[in-house]
C-alpha cells in the first residue's frame, strides 16, 4: 500500500507496506467486537453481521439493541425540514432577525451593513450553549454552575453568504459587488452572541438583553501567543501584528469550561484574491502558503473594492492574520476577540476542549482540506477550575501535534516543536512562530498523515473517546489503513481511543488506538464505495458527508452530514450508540429543506433541547435570490431562504433520543 507524505512542503510518494488492507482490518475488528457481544450469527468473513438490517423497514420493533428511541424518518428531498414523530421543531433565530431592542426589521431587498451588524448573521454554523443563572446578579462561576437549561447565551458561528442567494442583482453588476452589498456582506459574517429564555416550554429570544453581540468581519480583534506580532502578521495597517479587523468563515468551535467560546476560522481563502507569482520574489514563502491554501486569482467576495488588504499583491502578509482559532468572551460583551496563534494557523473546523481540573487542556482540531491534518494543541500549564479567571490565556502557551495513523491501528501525536528533526532554521523554520503560522508545512515535515478532509472532531463524554468526521476526498491518489478510498465519495468517521478506559482515558498520552467507526456511504453500493454501519441500521439509517457532531449527556453521537445532497438525499442529523450491541447502529432523526447543509448541533445540559443551524437553505445549481428553489423557513413571497437556528424539543418534554 501507498502512503503520500511531504516533507518541506513538497509532495513525495512512500511505498509502505501495509500489515493487512483496510477492509479486512475493519471486518476482523467489528466481528471480532460482535463475536464478545454475541452478535455474530454466521456468514463468510466478507458479510459484516453489523450489515444484516440494512434495508429493513423502519420500526421500533425490529430495532431492539440501540437505546435511541425515536422512530426515524425517511431519506428525502423536499422544500421543508422534517424531525422524527414526537418532536417539535420550530425556528428561533434567522438570518436577519434583529438581535437588539430597536434594530431595524429584515429588508432583504435593502440590505445594509449597519442594519445587519444589529441582526442575525448569515449561514449559521457552529452553536455553543453557555447557562445563565437565573439570578441574574450571578458571576460567570456562578452562571456555568448553574447549568441551567432553561436560560443561556446562544453562541452562534455566521460562516460564510453566497452573494447571488443573498442579493438582487443590481443591474448589471454582480451580486454582493456594490459598496452598500458588501459592507452587508462584511457585516452577516462573523459570530452572535444572543440570550434565550424557554417560557412555557418554548424558546424566546431576548432583545434587550445586555449580552447580545454581534462580530463581524471589521470587528477589531487582537492577536495572542507566540505568532503575536511576528514580522509576517504585520500589515501597513497594522505596523504591530497584534490588532486585526474581524473573524470571519467561522465554521465550528467549541466551548471551554471558563466560559469562553473558541470558534474555527476555517475557508478564509474565499476573501482573498491575487496572483501568487506576483509576490513569488518578495514573499516565496506566502506565495507558496497562499497556494497550498488555494487564494485564487478571483475571490469568491468583493471586499477587496472596499478594503485593498484582501487583494494579496497589495499586502502579501493579510492572509497570515487568518485561520486561527478565535477566543470570544460571550459573557463580557466589551471584550475583544482574540486570536490564539499557539493552536496553529490551518483551515481549522472546530476546535473542541477536553478539561480536568488541575491538568493541562488539550484542543482537537482537523484541517478541513483535501490531505491535510488533525490537530492537538496541549497547554503548558493547567486548567484552574477554582478560579477562571486563572484560564484567562492558558491557550497562549503550550504544544501544537498533528496525528499520525499507521496500518495496524496504533496512532501517535507529533509534536510541532521548533528545534526538532525537520523543524528547525536550516528547514525554514526560523522560530516556533514561523512553525505556528505554517502548521501544515510543520505536518509534512514530521511525517504526519494527510487526511480525508477532516472536518468535526469531538470527544464522547462519558468514555472519552474521541470521534473524527472525514467529509469526503475525491483527490486522494493512494490509500492507507485511517483514509481507506481512492477516491472517497462518501466520507468516514474514525474513532480514537487514548490509552485508558473508558470514563478514565488519557488526552495528554502521545499514543492512541484507532479504527472506523462508520464508512459512510449506500449499503447497497459496490466496492469500495460501500457503506458500512452498525447491524440493524435501517435503508433509511445510512448516510453521506458526515460534517459536525455533538454528543449529547448519554454518550450517544449524533452526526450532522454536509453533501448527501449530492447523492438526492436531503442533509440532516443521524444518531447513533457509541458502544453496547447499538454500536454504529445509525438512526436517521431530522431532515433539512433541499439546498442546506446542516451544522451546529448543540444539547442543553439537560439532554431536553437540541439547537441546529439550517445553512444555506436552496443553495442549488441555477438558483439564486431570483429564482430560489425553497423559500423556508417563512414561505413568504418576497422572502428569501434564510439560514436559521432551529429549537428541537421533546413533545412530552422529555430527553432527546431517551
Ligand atoms: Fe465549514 Fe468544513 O465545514
Ligand atoms: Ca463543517
Ligand atoms: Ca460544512
Amino acid at each position: 500500500m501507498l502512503t503520500t507524505v511531504k516533507k518541506g512542503g513538497e509532495r513525495q510518494t512512500e511505498g509502505r507496506e501495509a500489515g493487512a488492507h483496510f477492509v479486512e482490518v475493519f471486518e476482523r475488528r467489528l466481528k471480532r467486537r460482535e463475536v464478545l457481544q454475541g452478535l455474530v450469527v454466521g456468514g463468510s468473513a466478507l458479510v459484516l453481521a453489523g450489515l444484516g438490517g440494512c434495508g429493513r423497514r423502519s420500526d421500533a420493533a425490529v430495532e431492539p439493541v440501540t437505546s435511541l428511541t425515536f422512530r426515524e424518518i425517511p431519506h428525502r428531498l423536499d422544500e421543508t425540514h422534517h424531525v422524527a414523530p414526537g418532536y417539535r421543531a420550530e425556528v428561533l433565530l434567522r438570518w436577519g432577525d434583529p438581535l437588539f431592542a430597536g434594530a431595524p426589521p429584515f429588508a432583504p431587498l435593502a440590505q445594509s451593513g449597519a442594519a445587519q451588524a444589529l441582526q442575525f448573521g448569515n449561514n449559521n454554523d457552529f452553536i455553543g450553549y453557555l447557562p445563565l443563572a437565573a439570578d441574574s446578579g450571578a458571576d460567570k462561576a456562578e452562571h456555568l454552575a448553574s447549568a441551567n437549561s432553561e436560560r443561556g447565551l446562544l453562541c452562534v458561528n455566521h460562516e460564510h453568504t453566497r452573494p447571488h442567494h443573498m442579493f438582487p442583482k443590481p443591474g448589471a453588476a454582480a451580486p454582493g459587488s456594490t459598496p452598500v452589498q458588501i459592507e452587508a456582506d462584511m457585516a452577516a459574517h462573523g459570530h452572535s452572541v444572543v440570550e434565550i429564555e424557554k417560557r412555557d416550554g418554548r424558546w424566546q429570544v431576548v432583545l434587550d438583553s445586555p449580552y447580545n453581540r454581534r462580530i463581524t468581519a471589521l470587528t477589531e480583534t487582537r492577536v495572542s501567543g507566540p505568532a503575536a506580532g511576528h514580522p509576517r502578521l504585520r500589515t501597513a495597517a497594522d505596523p504591530s501584528g497584534r490588532k486585526v479587523p474581524g473573524t470571519f468563515a467561522n465554521c465550528s468551535g467549541g466551548i471551554t469550561p471558563w466560559g469562553t467560546v473558541l470558534t474555527a476560522e476555517e475557508n478564509f481563502r474565499h476573501y482573498f484574491g491575487g496572483d501568487t507569482r506576483a509576490i513569488e520574489a518578495t514573499h516565496p514563502r506566502e506565495a507558496q502558503m497562499h497556494r497550498r491554501f488555494d487564494i485564487l486569482q478571483q475571490s469568491r467576495h468583493y471586499w477587496q473594492r472596499l478594503e485593498p488588504r484582501f487583494n494579496i499583491e497589495r499586502e502579501p502578509l493579510e492572509p497570515n492574520r487568518y485561520g486561527w482559532v478565535v477566543e470570544i468572551d460571550p459573557y463580557d460583551p466589551a471584550a475583544p476577540p482574540i486570536k490564539r496563534t499557539a493552536l496553529g494557523r490551518f483551515q481549522h473546523e472546530a476546535a473542541t476542549v477536553v478539561a480536568e481540573p488541575g491538568a493541562p487542556v488539550v484542543v482537537y482540531s482537523g484541517d478541513d482540506s483535501p490531505d491535510e491534518y488533525i490537530f492537538r494543541f496541549v497547554s503548558a500549564a493547567a486548567f484552574d477550575a477554582d478560579n477562571l479567571e486563572n484560564n484567562r490565556d492558558l491557550l497562549d502557551a503550550g504544544t501544537l501535534y498533528a496525528a499520525r495513523f499507521d496500518d495496524d491501528g496504533s496512532g501517535r501525536w507529533l509534536p510541532l516543536r521548533h528545534g526538532e528533526p525537520g523543524l528547525t532554521a536550516a528547514d525554514g523554520f526560523a522560530s516556533q512562530a514561523d512553525i505556528l503560522i505554517d502548521a501544515r508545512l510543520a505536518a509534512d515535515a514530521v511525517g504526519a498523515t494527510r487526511m480525508d478532509r477532516p472536518e468535526d472532531v469531538e470527544t464522547n463524554p462519558v468514555t472519552g473517546r474521541v470521534y473524527v468526521s472525514l467529509t469526503r476526498n475525491t483527490e486522494r491518489a493512494a490509500t492507507d489503513a485511517a483514509n481507506p478510498r481512492a477516491r472517497n465519495l462518501a466520507g468516514h468517521i474514525l474513532e480514537l481511543s487514548p490509552p485508558g478506559t473508558d470514563g478514565a482515558r488519557d488526552h495528554l498520552a502521545d499514543e492512541f488506538r484507532w479504527e472506523v467507526f462508520v464508512l459512510a456511504g449506500d449499503p447497497k453500493a459496490a466496492g469500495a464505495d460501500r457503506g458500512r454501519y452498525g447491524a440493524g441500521t435501517s435503508e433509511h439509517g445510512w448516510f453521506c458527508n458526515p460534517d459536525n457532531f455533538a454528543f449529547d449527556p448519554r454518550g450517544r453521537l449524533w452526526i450532522a452530514t454536509d453533501g448527501f445532497v449530492d447523492f438526492g438525499v436531503h442533509d440532516g442529523l443521524w444518531a447513533a450508540d457509541t458502544g453496547g450491541p447499538g454500536r454504529a447502529l445509525c438512526k436517521h432523526f431530522f431532515g433539512c429543506p433541499r439546498g442546506a447543509e446542516l451544522c451546529g448541533p448543540c444539547f442543553t445540559p439537560d439532554g431536553k433541547t437540541l439547537f441546529l443551524a439550517v445553512q444555506h437553505p436552496g443553495d442549488e445549481e441555477g438558483a439564486d435570490f431570483a429564482n430560489p428553489t425553497t423559500l423556508w423557513p417563512d414561505f413568504k413571497p418576497g422572502m428569501p431562504p434564510r439560514a436559521s437556528v432551529m429549537a428541537i424539543t421533546k413533545e412530552d418534554g422529555g430527553e432527546i433520543g431517551a
